[in-house]
């Protein structure tokens, strides 16, 4: 019999450095969620435990990703394109490294094309609620990262968060800035909109915060149809943020 008290929320791009600790997160909340991941293969899967919940599928195909979707309550969006260091650079030497996308994974294909599907296939389910995690510096298009591998990356993100916003569906869009692998829940969280944060020495936020908003994004109304820049205060440096519901209520943007 379906558990009614319990919703089920489905994180994409599980296997990645973000997504896996959204995955670890719900599946410690037992009483509240039921976990499932998606991966893009099955090294992956592999990677973050190989249960049963997490299942194998190329967001870039939508057939692939449709059954996954359906009887989920809320999606986590936290795919993307990948860059990949072009061997030679000496970067001890300080040597720039160059960057590339491979055939067929470029942001055009992961980022616009194989959201959309996720979108679309949500709204064909009657997904309650989407979250997907961006990036800040959409707002520029000359933006340094858009030259990265020739992928425009930061277009593509946010093609993928207007057709979401234009979607219907209720959505919560985290641009995130730099991520680092730290310890979350020990700084005070900041949001912003507009990319206005950039220009500030508060750029960056963890990537267990960024997890942990997420998942907190499901818990308020107030996270419903907001768009938002999202960094820290440095550790030491103000309040732990442990009040979301007032997070979210600082936010006026939906897009
Ligand atoms: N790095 C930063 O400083 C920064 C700053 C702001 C925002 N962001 C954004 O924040 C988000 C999280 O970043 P992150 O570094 O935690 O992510 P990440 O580790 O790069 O993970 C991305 C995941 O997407 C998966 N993926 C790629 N193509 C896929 C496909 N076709 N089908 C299914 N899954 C696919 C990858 O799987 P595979 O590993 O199997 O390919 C990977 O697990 C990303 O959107 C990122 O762009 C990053």
């Amino acid at each position: 019999m379906a558990d009614l008290s319990r919703s089920t929320v489905l994180v994409t791009g599980a296997g990645g450095r973000t997504g896996q600790i959204v995955y670890e997160k719900l599946k410690q909340k037992t009483d509240q969620y039921v976990a499932k991941g998606l991966v893009r293969t099955e090294e992956s899967k592999v990677k973050i435990g190989g249960a049963e919940d997490v299942f194998v599928g190329d967001i870039r195909n939508a057939d692939s990703i449709v059954p996954v979707i359906e009887g989920i309550d809320s999606l986590i969006i936290l795919t993307s394109a990948v860059p990949k260091m072009k061997p030679g650079a000496d970067v001890i030497k300080g040597e720039r490294p160059e960057f590339y996308f491979e055939d067929g994974a470029y942001p055009e294909q992961v980022d616009w094309i194989g959201q959309k599907n996720q979108i679309d296939a949500a709204k064909a389910a009657g997904v309650k609620h989407i979250v997907l995690v961006g990036s800040m510096g959409g707002t520029n298009p000359n933006h340094p990262l858009n030259n990265l591998g020739k992928g425009n990356i930061l277009i593509w993100k946010r093609k993928a968060e207007q057709y979401l916003a234009d979607s219907g569906l209720p959505y919560t869009i985290i641009r995130a800035g730099g991520l680092q692998d730290k310890e979350g829940d020990v700084r005070e969280l900041l949001v912003g909109k507009d990319d206005e944060l950039l220009k500030t020495d508060t750029r960056s936020i963890t990537r267990a915060d960024v997890a942990e908003v997420c998942i907190q994004a499901l818990r308020f109304e107030e996270a419903k149809f907001k768009a938002f820049d999202l960094a820290s205060k440095p550790e030491g440096a103000g309040t732990p943020t442990k009040d979301f519901k007032a997070l979210f209520s600082q936010i006026t943007t939906r897009f």
